[in-house]
């Protein structure tokens, strides 16, 4: 994101460093952040501040950080084009987050399923942080004024509610904030749990089965699609009430471009075994490269701490803009 190229369109996306990136993040997320580097000006963060609603154990925490750092890059993210930060790296989110949770109601907030999902999940700690999570999501996309948000499907009503937000604001003071527009791919955006496929594939599900991660081994990634749910029709094809097969059937079109239609073609006479290798092979080749890449930024700690410094850098002036706006705005007293 230069500022000599201030025209295009704006795009902010995040993921957060808890434990490892899925499948799921990949192809709902990830990957189109790398084919929008171009058209538009992108810039990308690891959302640690947000992971902290849950308990993190520090040392591992610290670890995913940087490994989530690493991997937006392996996966095809150039900070040249695209700067990537770390989130709690500037200040402004958590500024502009207690702002905005001035402008936020109690009630739109209660309607937030990730939050009912997540306080059933860890309900020995139902902390104000979960509860507010999307307030600090929002400032985190209205601090760069951006256009559109890359994001899966499960996304959707926390950018709903940013919107909100941006518009009470806009409101109360005049245009302060841009009105964001979520971006959601048609293949990949809501990647299903191999074991349920009635619940999105997700890091903190259980069951390990249930998900692949991009930096899974290939036997580990073979293993699991082998195990995936699926029917006792033994056809593939895509149809009502089989959820396994056309997940296998959606994540094996992403992976590879082709449409459902090709693939039930390909596999016509074919039994799920067969498939669910063939969607297996299919992944590994597409994380290959990916796994290949990270593992040679992680030798390289120097490379990627210049990166998140100068990431940091560039998204402080940036959001320092916004931030300064608002507050004016208000009625604060210029620093
Ligand atoms: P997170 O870290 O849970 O997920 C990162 C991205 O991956 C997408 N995703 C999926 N897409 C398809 N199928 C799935 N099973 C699947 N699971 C996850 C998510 O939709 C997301 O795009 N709150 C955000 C992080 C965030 C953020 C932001 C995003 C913080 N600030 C500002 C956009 C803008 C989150 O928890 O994503």
């Amino acid at each position: 994101m230069s500022e000599t190229t201030e025209k295009k369109k704006v795009i902010l996306s995040a993921i957060q460093p808890s434990g490892t990136i899925t499948l799921g993040n990949y192809l709902g997320a990830l990957r189109n952040w790398v084919k929008l580097q171009d058209e538009y000006n992108c810039i990308f963060a690891v959302a640690d501040l947000h992971a902290i609603t849950v308990r993190q154990e520090p040392k591992t925490f610290r670890q995913n950080i940087l490994n989530a750092y690493a991997l937006l890059l392996a996966c095809g993210i150039d900070t040249d084009k695209s700067p990537v930060f770390i989130q709690s790296h500037v200040p402004t989110h958590a500024e502009l987050a207690w702002i905005l949770n001035c402008y936020t109601q109690f009630g739109e907030l209660s309607r937030m399923t990730q939050f009912k999902d997540k306080s059933q999940k860890h309900s020995d700690n139902v902390n104000a942080g979960l509860f507010t999570y999307p307030v600090l999501m929002a400032a985190d996309i209205l601090l760069y004024q951006a256009d559109m948000v890359p994001v899966g499907a499960d996304q959707k009503q926390h950018l709903e509610i940013a919107r909100k937000i941006a518009e009470r604001f806009n409101g109360i003071y005049g245009t302060t904030f841009k009105i964001p527009e979520p971006y959601i791919a048609k293949v990949g955006a809501r990647v299903m749990s191999l074991q349920d496929p009635t619940k999105k594939m997700s890091k903190s599900d259980e069951n390990v089965n249930s998900w692949v991660a991009v930096l899974d081994k290939p036997d580990v990634i073979m293993k699991k699609f082998k195990r995936a749910v699926t029917d006792s029709e033994a056809v593939v094809r895509v149809g009502e009430g089989k959820d396994g097969i056309n997940n296998l059937i959606g994540i094996m079109s992403a992976v590879t471009g082709k449409t459902a239609e090709e693939i039930e073609t390909e596999f016509e006479g074919k039994g799920y075994g067969d498939f669910k290798t063939a969607v297996g092979e299919a992944v590994i080749e597409t994380v290959k490269p990916i796994q290949n890449r990270f593992n040679d930024l992680l030798n390289n700690k120097d490379y990627l701490v210049e990166k998140y410094r100068s990431g940091a850098e560039f998204a402080l002036k940036i959001s320092s803009r916004t931030l300064d706006k608002a507050m004016k705005k208000i009625g604060f007293i210029a620093r």
